[in-house]
């Protein structure tokens, strides 16, 4: 596995697997790697030649009063775990490589932006589109992936890849959970044990969530009260939000009927922990 930290050396290597015809595929992530990130690098490894995952704590996408400098890092374990699952190379670039004094271009996806975390984090979309493009663009991948764990960023990269005609796939892999259900996060190691264990709470309420659905119930408000409800269990969780939305617009439904998100946000202590479910409702 080759380290890079420099673009030009990064795309150097990769002219060369382009010239010899391999399919590139392409894993962005800000590090300290978990069994989900890894999930993205052995799907990558499975359907690529070459396989390029990034790690980069991207400034632009905290907000002020974010965690941008106590966000986990543990660089020598991370190359490790890529390694093993199937990486051949890491981009590392830094901050002064990414944003230069004078960068003033950003991308913005209209509209889905504004919804779920976009309502509670107005710059976080804009930081990540800016910087997936220019990632897309320095290792021009066949194929990028994505987790559905991050589900509106899933859905806003995809809507600006068919929007600006990014000659790549995105795929989107499955959310990878601990035993207990709770979503493995990198933030998660920001939990204190008694936080930890009440954040299961989150699983759990998707989970009846899905159960009265298919029992019948159709009403958006009855299952986001009773979500609510059971969250508020729990001493250690406030709640950004508990949504159930329409997968094409994220905007609220009612009415529950075709392809629905359930997706919340709740800080456990001072951690925000997000999560989701995907059902089709007939
Ligand atoms: P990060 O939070 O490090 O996540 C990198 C990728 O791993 C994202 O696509 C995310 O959805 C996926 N992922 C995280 N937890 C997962 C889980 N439990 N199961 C499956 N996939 C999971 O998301 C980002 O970084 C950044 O916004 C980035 C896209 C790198 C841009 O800076």
């Amino acid at each position: 596995m080759q380290v890079c930290q420099e673009i030009k050396k990064l795309r150097n290597l990769l002219d060369q697997y382009r010239y010899d015809g391999k399919a590139i595929g392409f894993v962005p992530t800000m590090g300290y790697l978990h069994k989900g990130h890894l999930s993205l690098i052995e799907s990558s490894a499975k359907e690529n030649d070459i396989t390029v995952l990034s790690i980069y704590i991207n400034p632009t996408q905290f907000g002020p009063n974010e965690d941008l400098d106590q966000y986990p890092r543990d660089l020598e374990n991370d190359k490790k775990l890529a390694e093993e699952a199937g990486a051949d190379i890491i981009f590392i670039p830094d901050n002064e490589m990414m944003y230069k004094t004078h960068h003033a271009t950003f991308v913005n996806v209209n509209g889905l932006t504004n919804h779920l975390c976009g309502a509670s984090r107005p710059t976080h979309f804009e930081g990540v589109t800016t910087i997936v493009t220019k990632l897309f663009n320095i290792v021009q991948p066949n194929r990028a992936y994505f987790g559905q764990k991050d589900a509106q960023q899933a859905i806003v990269i995809k809507r600006m890849v068919e929007d600006l005609n990014m000659p790549l796939k995105v795929v989107v892999c499955p959310i990878v959970r601990e035993k207990d259900g709770l979503a493995m996060s990198s933030r998660n190691a920001y939990l204190s044990k008694e936080e930890r264990k009440q954040a299961t709470i989150l699983y759990k309420a998707l989970q009846e969530a899905k159960s009265r659905i298919e029992q019948g119930q159709r009403s958006a408000t009855e299952i986001r009260d009773l979500m609510e409800q059971m969250i508020q269990t729990q001493p250690a969780a406030t709640i950004d939000y508990v949504s159930i939305v329409s997968e094409k617009t994220l905007e609220d439904i009612d009415v529950l009927e075709g392809k629905i998100l359930i997706a919340l946000a709740v800080k456990m202590g001072k951690t925000r922990l997000i999560d989701n479910l995907r059902l089709e409702v007939n």
